[in-house]
C-alpha cells in the first residue's frame, strides 16, 4: 500500500446510503485512507445494526474478502450511523450512494429510473451542509441528472444567502462500476475511477482520495454528462454481449454446434475479447435491466426511438431466453410438471454474492411453479426468507414422504429450502443448476443419482458440470447452448 497522500483536502466524508455499493466502496476507502473519516449513513436502522455488528460473518452485504477490509477499518476511521444530518454537517465531501429504481407508476413508469431517494439526499445536504460541500453521484443516474441535484442546491444557498454561515457546493459525477462478487478486487484494483464535473479543483479533491491506491492514469477525467452517460452506456454494452451469446446459444441446441466452442473462437479476436460471452440462465441483478431500461427512456425522450428499440431488445431477448429455459425443462419431462419435483440450484443472480435481485431464478422457478412443479431449493448465501418474498410464496415444508421417490399432487406449486445439496435433490426428477457455485462443479454424480426418481434430468444452465460424469451415473444430461448434447 502507498503512503497516504497527506495533502488531501478532504478529511471527512459522508456517504449516505450503506447497500452493496456505498458499503463496501466507503469500506475499501477507508481502509486506504486512514487520514480521512468515513461516514456511512443510512435510514434503514437495521441494515446499520447489521454493519456495526461484531460477527463479520454477518454483514449485510456477502462479498469476498469484505470482512477482513471492514475488520481493519471500522471503528478506526470508518463509521455506520442512521445520523444522516451529524454526518452530512462534518463532512468535506458527500457521497450519494441510494437506490434507483426503475420508476412503478407514473410518467416513465416502467423505463425510467425512480430519483426520489437521490431528491430526498439531495434536500437533506442542502438542509444539513456546512460551508463549502463537494456532492459526488456515486448512485447510476439517467444523463443531467447533475443539473436536478445542483437545482436543489442553489435554491438552498439563495435562501441561505444572509446566513452567517451559508454552505456552498459543487456536484461531481463518480460512477462505480464494481461487480457483485468480486466487489473488493474491482474496488482495489479498479480498471479506471470515472470522474466527471465542472470544477477542475473539485475533480482533484476527489482525484487525490484514489490516488492513496489508483494509478493516475486510470484516473479518467471528463465532463459530467459524458460520466452519466458512460456508466449506462458501460452496463447496456455488457448486458449486449450476454443478450448476443444466449442468442447464439439458442441457435447452438437448434444446430448441433456448441456455444462454449463458438464464444472460444470469436473471443480469441482482439477486437471481440473473450470475457462476458459465458451463455448462461440471462443476466440478472439490479443493474442491467434498469440501466438499459433507462437508456431506452432516455433515447425515447430526446426523439431518438430507433435506438432506443437497439437497446430494448437486449432486455427482451433475456426475458425470452429465462422463459425459454423453463420451457425446455417442461418438454423434456413430457410436458407437464404437474407432480414432478425440480431441484433448483442457485438463486443468487451469479456466485459469491447473496443477492437475488432480477435473479433469473425468479422468472425461470415461477413459470416451473406455474406448470405444478414441487421445487426444492437451494442456495449457499441466500436465505429463504428471501426467495419466500422474490416469489411471493411462502416455503412449505415438505412432509416426510416428499423426500422419498413416489410423487404426489398435494405439494404441486409449492417450494421448500434445504442447505443440503443431497436433500434438495433426492426424490427429484429434474436438477435445474442456475448459479455457478462452485460446489455444483463438484458434485458426486452416482451419489446424486441414486436417489433421484427415472428417468432422471441434469439441466446445467451455467456449463459448470462435467457432462461425463453426469451421463455415466445413468443421468439424462441438457447443457445450455450445448447443440451437440442436443443430438447426442
Ligand atoms: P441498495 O439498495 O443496496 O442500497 C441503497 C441504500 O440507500 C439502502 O440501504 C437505503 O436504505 C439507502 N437510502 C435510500 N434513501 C436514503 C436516504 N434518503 N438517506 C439515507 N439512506 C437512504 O443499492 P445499491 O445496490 O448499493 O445501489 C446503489 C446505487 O449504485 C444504484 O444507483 C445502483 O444502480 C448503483 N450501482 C450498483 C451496483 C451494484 O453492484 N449493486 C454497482 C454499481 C452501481
Ligand atoms: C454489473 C457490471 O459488471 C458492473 O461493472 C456494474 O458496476 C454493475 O453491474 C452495476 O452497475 O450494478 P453485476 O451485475 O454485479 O455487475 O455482475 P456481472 O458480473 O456483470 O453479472 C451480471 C449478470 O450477467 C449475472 O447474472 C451474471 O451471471 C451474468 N453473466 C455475466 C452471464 O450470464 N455471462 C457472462 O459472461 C457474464
Amino acid at each position: 500500500m502507498r503512503e497516504p497522500e497527506a495533502n488531501s483536502v478532504i478529511r471527512n466524508i459522508c456517504c449516505i446510503g450503506a447497500g452493496y455499493v456505498g458499503g463496501p466502496t466507503m469500506a475499501v476507502v477507508a481502509d486506504r485512507c486512514p487520514l480521512i473519516q468515513v461516514k456511512v449513513v443510512d435510514i434503514n436502522q437495521k441494515r446499520i445494526d447489521a454493519w456495526n455488528q461484531n460477527d463479520l460473518s454477518k454483514l449485510p452485504v456477502y462479498e469476498p474478502g469484505l470482512d477482513l477490509v471492514v475488520s481493519r477499518a471500522r471503528n478506526r476511521n470508518l463509521y455506520f450511523s442512521v445520523d444522516v444530518q451529524g454526518a452530512i454537517a462534518e463532512a468535506d465531501m458527500v457521497f450519494i450512494s441510494v437506490n434507483t429504481p426503475t420508476k412503478t407508476k407514473g410518467l416513465g413508469a416502467g423505463k425510467a429510473s425512480d430519483l426520489r431517494w437521490v431528491e430526498a439526499c439531495a434536500r437533506q445536504v442542502a438542509n444539513f451542509a456546512q460551508g463549502h460541500t463537494i456532492v459526488v453521484e456515486k448512485s447510476t443516474l439517467p444523463v443531467r441528472t447533475a443539473e436536478v441535484i445542483k437545482t436543489i442546491l442553489e435554491a438552498a444557498q439563495t435562501s441561505h444567502q444572509n446566513d452567517s454561515n451559508s454552505s456552498t457546493f459543487e456536484v461531481l459525477s463518480n460512477p462505480e462500476f464494481l461487480a457483485e462478487g468480486s466487489a473488493i478486487k474491482d474496488l482495489e484494483e479498479p480498471d479506471r475511477v470515472l470522474i466527471g464535473g465542472e470544477s477542475s479543483e473539485a475533480i482533484e479533491a476527489l482525484a487525490s482520495i484514489y490516488k492513496n491506491w489508483v494509478p493516475e492514469q486510470k484516473i479518467l477525467r471528463t465532463n459530467i454528462w459524458s460520466s452519466e452517460l458512460a456508466k449506462l452506456t458501460a452496463n447496456a454494452f455488457l448486458a449486449q454481449r450476454i443478450s448476443s451469446i444466449n442468442s447464439i446459444g439458442a441457435l447452438c441446441e437448434a444446430t448441433g454446434a456448441d456455444v462454449r466452442e463458438v464464444a472460444r473462437a470469436i473471443g480469441t479476436d482482439s477486437r471481440i475479447g473473450s470475457k462476458f460471452l459465458d451463455a448462461g440462465p440471462g443476466f440478472g441483478g439490479s443493474c442491467f435491466k434498469k440501466d438499459i431500461l433507462n437508456l431506452v427512456y432516455l433515447s425515447r425522450h430526446f426523439g431518438l426511438p430507433e435506438v432506443a428499440d437497439f437497446w430494448e431488445g437486449v432486455v427482451e431477448l433475456n426475458t425470452w431466453h429465462q422463459h425459454r429455459i423453463s420451457r425446455l425443462v417442461v418438454k423434456k419431462l413430457f410436458g407437464t410438471l404437474s407432480g414432478k419435483r425440480v431441484a433448483i440450484l442457485g438463486f443468487a443472480f451469479k456466485a459469491n454474492t447473496n443477492d437475488t435481485r432480477e435473479t433469473s431464478a425468479i422468472n425461470i422457478a415461477k413459470d416451473l411453479l406455474d406448470e405444478g412443479a414441487l421445487l426444492s431449493i437451494h442456495d449457499p448465501k441466500v436465505a429463504p426468507a428471501q426467495i419466500a418474498l422474490d416469489l411471493g410464496l411462502e416455503e412449505m415444508k415438505p412432509s416426510k414422504s416428499f423426500g422419498s421417490k413416489s410423487s404426489g399432487t398435494s405439494n404441486e406449486g409449492t417450494w421448500w429450502f434445504s442447505e443440503e445439496i443431497s436433500e434438495v435433490c433426492s426424490g427429484a426428477d429434474a436438477i435445474l443448476i442456475l448459479t455457478e457455485w462452485y460446489q455444483y462443479s463438484q458434485i458426486n454424480w452416482i451419489e446424486i443419482s441414486k436417489n433421484m426418481r427415472n428417468p432422471a434430468w441434469v439441466f446445467d444452465a451455467r456449463s459448470i458440470v462435467n457432462s461425463e460424469k453426469v451421463l455415466s451415473a445413468g443421468l439424462q444430461f441438457w447443457r445450455v447452448g450445448d447443440g451437440s448434447a442436443e443430438v447426442r
